[in-house]
């Protein structure tokens, strides 16, 4: 990432308003117009210039979140970006967006649970099918297009099996068949990797963990190729998917300090990927070790990773490893990630739901962890002390 771009961050609010040093939070719903004509005009540019800044009503956003989008489609480097309430309102937008009842969508086996229920099951229901690949074997990706594939849906890394997959491959493959691509990019965010930019025509990312890295706010993006902007739009002002003004405020407060918080995240995780890697009875899900697979692909996409890591952990006691999550004082155990915090999670067994290729033998156990911003040698202390738990 170039040292412009994060200059650009840092004054990015006052490149798209020219007052104070933080933009203000314009919260409405109605917008008043001086005349008639005055709001046929507004209407007329909104036609005119669909990309936004023309409102007539604050469903459709107001100054504060147009602040937000400006922003996030230059970190982007795409056509446009949607704001949503949620990372998983951005998924279910790209997928709503350019699918209709008959159509196929093909989908990476790792995705994201709620993402793995609302394509393999909750679809169904509108007659549009899924089917799922390996990772880590395109041909079987490959295997699975139809007539009626309209999607291939791709999450990188997959979420609990930490898979790093062939995107340029992907990309090939889909353009090869004039399929459409959405990437699901929250683990990487667009500061170490653009996926518009390599050739998908949609990028989600859940703004509630790195963008605005305070655990504090939900929100979603989706930035779009200029080939689907206009479905996305479509289906954006169809289903009322918006995000509010006050939410737009601390998302684009906390993109100030992205790439410094991500840049101590990933010195952070490397420090405690190294002492793990000691152990024999775990294996580490992070890109660390030369030489595999997963190290590969990231290398060749990526210029850096986050600090969300999988632990894949040898032990015949379940009990011993929920004594190892109890007993980690500075992990904090719930869900999300992205924050400032270090955080834990114990995936069970059922949590890893219908995948195909990613499965935990009885003795193999799945921990999350995130890596947060407290100093490395804390965290690798309080690590150490609950491994002694790990029997
Ligand atoms: C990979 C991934 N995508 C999407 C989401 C959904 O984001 P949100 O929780 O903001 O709805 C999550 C949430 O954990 C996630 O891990």
């Amino acid at each position: 990432m170039s040292s412009s771009f994060k200059t650009f961050l840092k004054h990015a609010a006052k490149d798209f308003h020219n007052q104070s040093v933080n933009p203000p939070v314009v919260r409405a719903s109605t917008i008043i117009f001086k005349s008639t004509k005055d709001i046929r005009k507004t209407q007329a540019n909104a036609q005119k210039n669909p990309i936004g800044g023309h409102y007539d009503y604050a469903r459709q956003g107001t100054s504060t979140t147009y602040i937000l989008q400006k922003i996030l489609t230059k970190l982007e480097e795409s056509y446009n970006v949607f704001t949503t309430p949620t990372g998983f309102g951005a998924v279910f937008l790209a997928i709503f967006s350019v699918t209709r009842p008959g159509d196929e969508i093909i989908a990476a086996d790792p995705l994201y649970s709620p993402t793995r229920i609302l394509t393999e099951n909750f679809l169904k229901d509108f007659n549009i099918k899924t089917t799922f690949y390996n990772p880590h074997d395109l041909k079987s990706l490959e295997k699975n297009i139809t007539k009626k594939t309209k999607l291939i849906f791709v999450e990188n890394p997959g979420s609990n099996s930490f898979d790093f997959q062939d995107l340029g491959k992907i990309l090939s493959i889909a353009k090869k068949n004039k399929i459409l691509t959405a990437m699901d990019n929250t683990w990487g965010t667009p500061y170490f990797l653009k996926p518009i930019k390599l050739g998908f025509d949609m990028s989600i990312v859940s703004a509630t963990k790195y963008y605005s890295g305070h655990s504090d706010v939900m929100g979603g993006s989706l930035a779009v190729s200029k080939k689907v902007f206009s479905k996305v739009k479509a289906a954006e002002r169809i289903t009322g998917l918006r995000l509010g003004p006050d939410d737009a405020y601390l998302i684009t407060r906390g993109l100030r300090t992205l790439d410094v918080r991500l840049d101590r995240h990933r010195e952070n995780s490397e420090k405690v990927a190294k002492f793990l890697s000691r152990f024999k009875n775990i294996k580490l899900l992070y890109p660390y070790k030369k030489g595999s697979y997963n190290y590969k692909m990231w290398k060749k996409y990526y210029s850096g990773a986050s600090g969300l890591m999988g632990l894949k952990i040898k032990c015949k006691n379940i009990s011993s490893v929920r004594k190892f999550v109890n007993s980690l004082k500075l992990f904090g155990y719930g869900y999300s990630w992205g924050g400032f915090e270090s955080l834990v999670l114990h995936q069970e067994h059922r949590e890893i739901g219908t995948r195909k290729f990613f499965k935990l033998a009885k003795d193999e156990h799945l921990v999350r962890l995130h890596i947060g911003l407290e100093d490395p040698s804390d965290l690798i202390a309080d690590i150490k002390q609950a491994l002694k738990h790990l029997k």
